[in-house]
């Protein structure tokens, strides 16, 4: 990721998923005691822990979600930068932590809230949501087939009581899947609520946005997603900016002119059989870089 991302070392460099600084730290080692790192995370527990000691450049760590990285690095007095990481998703602490309730194996409270200063909780989805939209919900971000089922199924049990642990909402998956399906199942409806609870697309295409807005030429946008339907909005975006319309005098000649970025990675870049076996989780991770042309 590093190399892709530095194209010069003494740049300003935003890590807009800071979450335990891993990133960060490899940014740091990269980079020359001049540059600039800023990292953001929505999820502040994580800043607050994060030891500085070890990063010879200036870290500016902030409390934001990257769909505002314009006002968040504007009120820094930072109008562009060289590069920007987003490692989308949750980090492990994270999900291991049963308390915020995104784990189907560990029993704790509905909650899937990545910033804890937001009101909208897993729980509220699943109690105070209609049907028809819990369906939509569970089909368009799980791509769960059983999706009408499940949603029918959850409002039939908030009639006698409420939904409030992720045991619960497991409960009711295990008995609309066979066995062996059960744990694809369970991925696919708890991907599908967090989504919901951080609308998770929606600042993914506002942080795309912004994010190149606020590049140099030669500056750089990084995206690592982990599951296909974060990796299709980035390769859609990325594809957008990279061929535009022509003009209409053009048009009868050519209906595409190069757009305000070219692809640094054509295909994603996939993780090596041994970083996998280092880090199971990153099996699914795909890589996009691009790069501002003007
Ligand atoms: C996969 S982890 C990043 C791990 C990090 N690269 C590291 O080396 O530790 C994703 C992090 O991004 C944060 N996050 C997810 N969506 C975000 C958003 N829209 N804005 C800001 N932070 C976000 C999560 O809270 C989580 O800490």
């Amino acid at each position: 990721m590093v190399t892709s991302l530095v194209t010069s070392k003494q740049g300003i460099y935003v890590d807009g998923t800071f979450g335990k600084g891993g990133h960060t730290r490899a940014l740091a080692a990269a980079l020359n005691k001049s540059a600039t790192l800023v990292g953001i995370d929505q999820d502040a527990s994580l800043l607050e822990t994060f030891d500085q000691s070890g990063i010879a450049q200036s870290l500016h760590l902030v409390h934001a979600n990257f769909e505002n990285l314009d006002q968040a690095l504007r009120a820094m007095g930072i109008q562009q930068v060289n590069g920007i990481l987003f490692d989308l998703g949750l980090n492990s602490a994270t999900l291991e932590d049963a308390a915020r309730g995104f784990s189907f194996d560990r029993n704790g409270p509905l909650d899937m809230r990545f910033d804890q200063s937001k009101s909208l909780t897993a729980a509220k989805v699943l109690n105070e949501y209609d049907e028809k939209s819990l369906s939509k919900i569970l089909f368009e971000y799980g791509e769960e087939k059983a999706a009408r089922k499940m949603a029918a199924a959850i409002t039939k049990r908030r009639k006698t009581t409420s939904l409030e642990t992720t045991a619960d909402l497991r409960t009711i998956v295990a008995e609309l899947t066979p066995h062996k399906y059960l744990v694809k199942a369970l991925s696919r409806v708890f991907q599908a609520i967090r989504i919901e609870v951080n609308h998770e697309f929606e600042a993914l295409r506002s942080g795309l946005e912004k994010g190149l807005d606020l590049l140099v030429p030669g500056g750089r946008l990084a995206v690592i997603s982990y599951h296909s339907l974060e990796d299709r909005i980035v390769k859609r975006y990325f594809q957008s900016q990279a061929l535009q319309s022509a003009p209409p005098e053009i048009q009868p000649y050519q209906t595409t002119v190069p757009g305000r970025v070219k692809l640094v990675t054509r295909k994603p870049i996939v993780p090596s059989v041994e970083e996998i076996k280092e880090n199971p989780r990153a099996r699914s991770a795909k890589l996009r870089v691009v790069e501002r042309i003007s």
